[in-house]
This record gives C-alpha cells, sequence and structure tokens, in this order.
C-alpha cells in the first residue's frame, strides 16, 4: 500500500492547513507519510502532542545520525549547526548568540526598524496605489534587519534575498540549491574576514573575536551559524507580515479596531503567528527509543515531522481556531516551536512583525486588497509558507 505523500497540499482555504492534516488531527491524531526520496516519516498534528515531543529528550534534532529525514533533494540535515544538534553542543553554540536574540536586544533594534519600514512605506506610498506589499515592504525588511543585525553592508543585502530563496524552495534542485548554499557561504567566508581586520557591534564580528578567535568556533560552524540565522529569520518573518495583513484585510473589522486602538497590535501579532504559522515543512525529530504516540509505536530511527500548521488550529486548545480573531486569548502557540531548540529570534521577529503591521494599518488608512484571495500567489512549493505577491490598493 502505497503512503500518501508529504506534504498534503493545501486545497482548501489558503489560510488554512492542509485539509488532510485537519481530519488527522480530528482522527487518529498521527499519519505515516511517504517523502520525495522513497523515506518515511509520522506527521504529528496535536497541540498536546507537538508541544510533548518538543520537550522529550527520546526526540532528537540531530541531522547526523543516520536516516535523519531529508526534506528535499537540496537540504542535506548534515550541512547544518545547532538546529540540528542535541545539547550539549546544541546549548553551547546558542549560547554564542544569545545574548544578541534578547528581548532588550531586540527592543534596542525598534527604532531602526522602524526607520527602515517607514522608508518602505514612503515609497509604496509614493509609487502607488496599486502596490505590491511583498517585495516592496515584506520580504526586503526582515532582510536588512538581518543584515544589519549580521553586519552585511547594506548594498551587499540583495544578493541574500536570490540564495535564500534558491535554498528554501521544494522547487530547487538539489545542485541549484547546494551551488547557492556554498556561494553564500563562500561570502559569509569573506565577510568573517573583514570582520577580523575591522570589527563593528555585530553577529559576525562577536563571533570572530570572542570565539573564534579562542578556537571555540571554527570558522565553518560560524559561517553554518550566519547562514542559519538569514534563512531562519528571513521568509519566515516576511510570510508571516504578508499573510497577516492579508487576513486583516479581509476583516475590515479588526483592521479598523486595530488602527482605533494600537495597543492591540501585540496580540494580533501572536494571532498572526498562530492562524499563518509558516513553517509548513513541519519540525523534524528522529526517534531515539521506542515509544507510544497517540496509541502508534514509533521505533528508533523512525522520523517524525511535527506539522504545526494543524497543531496551532487544534480546536481542543483554541475554540473556533479557524476563525481569525485579533482579540484572542489562550495558551501559547507553538508557531516559534517549543522547547529547547525554540525559535531565537523571536523577540525580534515579534518586533518587525509588530512594527510593520502597525506602520502598514496607521500610514494606509485606506489599506484594502487589490486582487480577490483566490487569485493571490501564496507559496505552496516553498518549506516556508507565505505569498509571493500581495497586490493592496488605496
Ligand atoms: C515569524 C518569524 C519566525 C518564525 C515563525 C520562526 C519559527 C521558528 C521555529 C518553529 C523554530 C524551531 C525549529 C525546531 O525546533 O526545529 C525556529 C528556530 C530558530 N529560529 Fe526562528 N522563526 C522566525 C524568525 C526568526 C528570526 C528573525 C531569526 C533570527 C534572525 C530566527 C532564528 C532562529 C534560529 C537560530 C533557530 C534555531 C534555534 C535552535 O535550534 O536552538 N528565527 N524558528
Amino acid at each position: 500500500m502505497s503512503l500518501p505523500a508529504f506534504p498534503a497540499p493545501r486545497t482548501g482555504c489558503p489560510f488554512d492547513p492542509a485539509p488532510a492534516y485537519t481530519e488527522v488531527r480530528e482522527g487518529p491524531g498521527i499519519v505515516e507519510a511517504g517523502m520525495w526520496n522513497g523515506t518515511t516519516a509520522w506527521v504529528v498534528t496535536r497541540y498536546d502532542d507537538v508541544r510533548a515531543i518538543l520537550a522529550d529528550r527520546r526526540f532528537s534534532a540531530d541531522g547526523t545520525r543516520p536516516g535523519f529525514l531529508q526534506f528535499a533533494p537540496g537540504v542535506n540535515p548534515q550541512v547544518s549547526t545547532f538546529i540540528r544538534m542535541d545539547d550539549p553542543e546544541h546549548a553551547r553554540l546558542r549560547r554564542m548568540l544569545a545574548r544578541k536574540f534578547t528581548v532588550r536586544s531586540a527592543e534596542s533594534m525598534r527604532p531602526e526598524i522602524q526607520r527602515i519600514t517607514d522608508e518602505h512605506v514612503d515609497r509604496l506610498l509614493e509609487t502607488g496605489p496599486p502596490a505590491d506589499l511583498v517585495t516592496g515592504l515584506a520580504l526586503p525588511v526582515p532582510s536588512l534587519v538581518i543584515s544589519r543585525l549580521l553586519g552585511v553592508p547594506f548594498d551587499e543585502a540583495e544578493f541574500f534575498q536570490a540564495s535564500t530563496r534558491k535554498i528554501m524552495s521544494w522547487a530547487s534542485s538539489g545542485e541549484e540549491a547546494m551551488g547557492a548554499l556554498v556561494e553564500l557561504g563562500t561570502y559569509l567566508s569573506g565577510l568573517a574576514d573583514r570582520k577580523a581586520a575591522d570589527p563593528g557591534d555585530d553577529v559576525i564580528s562577536a563571533l570572530v573575536t570572542e570565539y573564534e578567535s579562542t578556537g571555540e568556533l571554527t570558522r565553518q560552524q560560524l559561517v553554518l551559524m550566519a547562514v542559519l540565522l538569514l534563512i531562519a529569520g528571513h521568509e519566515t518573518t516576511a510570510g508571516t507580515i504578508a499573510l497577516g495583513i492579508a487576513a486583516l484585510t479581509r476583516h475590515p473589522g479588526q483592521l479598523a479596531a486595530l488602527r482605533a486602538d494600537p495597543s492591540l497590535v501585540p496580540g494580533a501579532v501572536e494571532e498572526v503567528l498562530r492562524y499563518a504559522s509558516v513553517v509548513q515543512s513541519g519540525l523534524s525529530r528522529i526517534v531515539t527509543e521506542e515509544v507510544e504516540i497517540c496509541g502508534r509505536r514509533l521505533k528508533e530511527g523512525d522520523n517524525v515531522i511535527l506539522y504545526l500548521p494543524a497543531a496551532n488550529r487544534d480546536e481542543k486548545v483554541y475554540p473556533n481556531a479557524a476563525a481569525f480573531d485579533i482579540h484572542r486569548e489562550g495558551p501559547k502557540h507553538l508557531g516559534f516551536g517549543f522547547g529547547s531548540h525554540q525559535c531565537l529570534g523571536m523577540s525580534l521577529a515579534r518586533v518587525e512583525i509588530q512594527v510593520a503591521i502597525r506602520t502598514v494599518v496607521q500610514r494606509i488608512p485606506t489599506l484594502a486588497p487589490a486582487k480577490p484571495l483566490q487569485d493571490l500567489p501564496f507559496r505552496h512549493e516553498m518549506f516556508v509558507y507565505g505569498l509571493h505577491e500581495l497586490p493592496i490598493t488605496w
């Protein structure tokens, strides 16, 4: 019997998870799926199970374990850094970046993020209506913020958008994705040399001067960490901004409430993170000893995909979960994961999304969609969901 292929298509409302996984969540909770290369994985769909697995050491994130899930041809789980490691090595490397990713550091970047966002909104207002909110705001702003954080000169930031896109697409061949990764790595190593000679107040300078110089970090690890930050922080934030604004324009009452009362913005952003759940590749883990989930016995070496879009719509946790509701209260969503690997950049992402949504809502008071929902190009083929284009008018 052939297994259903992962990922199942999002054939329903484009904001909703693939209907097949909603059915699994309401039914058995877990389903075995076939991957592109003939391997299999268990897709876990319920909020409580996903959260429990992310806090359970019997599920490893170590990409060097034999048989660790390979999502797509170009994605080699062995060529990665701490996101694909277990503690203590994971914690040792993650700690080197922690200082730059606290709530306080993220807040200290808010004025700069506001400035970058305002510049992009100025340009949208000068050239439109209509305008594309993805190329005009959602993609360039997070890219510039990470570039600034890493110490990448602004005029070199364009290059990242192209490279991350090649690395992050199910549509890229193995060679294309690997080629883009190598190109990005070579660039970042060159940048680390420049920072060693002339350090600044940025992440790459800190890694070079504090850790590479003492032998605690190899150049290869440094480059992989920088690549991780670029990849993890760019399209995720962009996709969330685009889907958030798209959802708001489809809910004019909530849009008006947000405009009237900006103190609602942080709560609205949490709802966008839950509702959009952009990490549609799910999170992957490998089983290290026999364990039972939803009545199924998983054995050592089995791969597990924690499908966040379905978990964040779990009716047992969020009443009327399919509704977009900026006033929603309740448990924390799993959009940033959970446990020791929970998103390192979540405070920064929150500031970026809050600033983007607040600024667009305030500065474009007559904001409206320029195309019907069914004509929007959703990023079905990418690991990170979102929109290729979001035409707006005012
Ligand atoms: C809306 C935006 C974002 C979303 C939805 C998101 C989501 C996630 C999720 C679900 C994980 C957990 C991965 C796992 O357990 O396997 C994660 C990890 C991570 N994220 Fe984010 N992320 C976002 C933005 C960012 C930003 C802005 C950065 C940094 C610039 C970042 C850096 C990281 C890093 C370094 C990890 C690995 C943490 C670890 O393994 O200890 N992310 N992210």
